[in-house]
């Protein structure tokens, strides 16, 4: 581990079977007038939204709502938001939902106090907040983003078509405390579900596939990898498994929440192609990082060989007897891609809605990151999406 690094995590976290009786002595912590936010309406008809209102009331809160936030939240819905949460003057943001919602609320966070357009602000310039910054609480029903103990918030842009994700430095954005019952995950389609799963795993990837340096994040992530291969093959079977359903909710925490990003410096690059794919056709995130992702690794490959060939050993178990390096590394690809399918993965951005006449279209969105083993240029942007089709 050569790089030198910060580490703070102040998220209290919930975990359990009836996990949300504990927001009682959080909601204690603040004023009396909560925002509750969520999406479009799953709360209502499994009865978590019954259940936290049922908690806010015994509690003595004055609870206004910011509801229909809809996957991918948009710059639009940012804009009404902040409205509401100024007129009640909101002393904290409580975010029912999955990563939509939670970042949705960060996103709200940051811009009840700002006088200047937040859009502008933290997603072009991408500047830090100067205001006070409204305590945000999540209780998460979806697993994957790990925006339930992160700093980030993604939030598209129809006009401009840039879907865009700003992972504030300021740890007073990150959630002041997060409910993870994993029995409130259980009403999930399965198309969610595995989407989740793939954005999970692709989390860990982004971080792994960077840096030559033995790095003990590297050891972590590959076991985060080898706990959530079996765990999801066992919730593909059967969903309402909990053991499986509750160690994937974990490891989607800790997939993103800091701690396997500690001296890397981090690819990101499926991320900016899938939000690209996401900006002009507003698909499920996870689907848009599973279509990418294979052409974009057997891009790559080459210049990061030696950690494919370790994904492979490590990961996916390849025998590397009598083996080339090259034969090694694109086994591990291959057996990931045979996991993908089993999931039922979407595996190519042409099944998400994008035609050739498009192409240029997404890569004049996908930002290009810098910390990965190959910086890509604008033509390599359209190979590789010419291949996800
Ligand atoms: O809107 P409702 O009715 O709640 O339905 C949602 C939505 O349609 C549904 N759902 C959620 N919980 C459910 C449920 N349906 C039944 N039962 C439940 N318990 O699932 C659908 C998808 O929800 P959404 O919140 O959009 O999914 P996800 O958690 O994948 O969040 C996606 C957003 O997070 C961003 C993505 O770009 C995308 O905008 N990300 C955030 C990150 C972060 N904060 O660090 C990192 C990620 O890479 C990602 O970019
Ligand atoms: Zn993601």
């Amino acid at each position: 581990m050569l790089g030198n690094f910060t580490y703070c995590n102040p998220t209290k976290l919930y975990f359990g079977k009836g996990a949300v009786k504990n927001i009682g002595k959080e909601l204690k912590k603040y004023g009396r007038n909560v925002v509750l936010i969520y999406g479009n309406g799953s709360i209502k008809k499994n009865g978590i939204y019954d259940e936290v209102v049922k908690i806010l009331a015994e509690c003595g809160k004055t609870v206004s709502e910011i509801a229909g936030v809809m996957p991918n939240p948009t710059v639009d819905k940012l804009y009404e938001g902040v409205e509401i949460a100024r007129k009640a003057k909101a002393d904290l943001l409580l975010a029912v939902g999955g990563g939509s919602v939670c970042d949705y609320a960060k996103a709200v966070a940051v811009s009840v106090n700002c006088d200047e357009d937040p859009w502008e602000k933290y997603y072009v310039r991408f500047e830090e907040p100067t205001c006070e910054v409204v305590p945000v609480g999540c209780v998460l029903t979806m697993v994957g983003t790990g925006s339930e103990m992160n700093a980030g918030s993604v939030i598209t842009n129809h006009k401009t078509k840039m879907k865009v994700g700003h992972v504030f430095a300021d740890e007073s954005v990150m959630p002041r405390f997060s409910v993870l019952d994993p029995t409130y995950t259980l009403t999930l389609p399965h198309y969610q579900m595995v989407a989740g799963i793939y954005d999970i795993f692709n989390h860990i990837c982004e971080q792994y596939f960077s840096g030559e340096d033995d790095c003990v994040s590297d050891y972590l992530s590959e076991g985060l990898m080898r706990s959530l291969l079996h765990s999801s093959r066992i919730a593909n079977k059967d969903m309402q498994n909990y053991e499986a359903r509750s160690n994937i909710m974990w490891t989607a925490t800790w997939a993103l929440n800091t701690l396997v990003s500690r001296g890397k410096t981090t690819d990101w690059e499926v991320h900016m192609l899938g939000q690209a794919v996401g900006a002009h056709t507003d698909a499920t995130h996870g689907m848009t990082l599973a279509a990418v992702s294979l052409p974009y690794y057997r891009h790559i490959m080459p210049y990061g060989l030696k950690k494919f060939v370790r994904f492979a050993k490590e990961v996916w178990n390849v025998d590397p007897a009598g083996k080339t390096d090259e034969q090694v590394a694109n086994e591990g690809l291959a057996a990931m891609e045979g996991w993908m399918k089993e999931l039922g993965l979407v595996m190519k951005i042409s099944d998400l809605g994008v035609t050739e006449d498009m192409i240029e279209g997404i890569a004049d969105s996908t930002l290009v990151m810098q910390g990965g083993y190959k910086v890509l240029t604008r033509d390599e942007i359209v190979q590789v999406l010419k291949e996800c089709m």
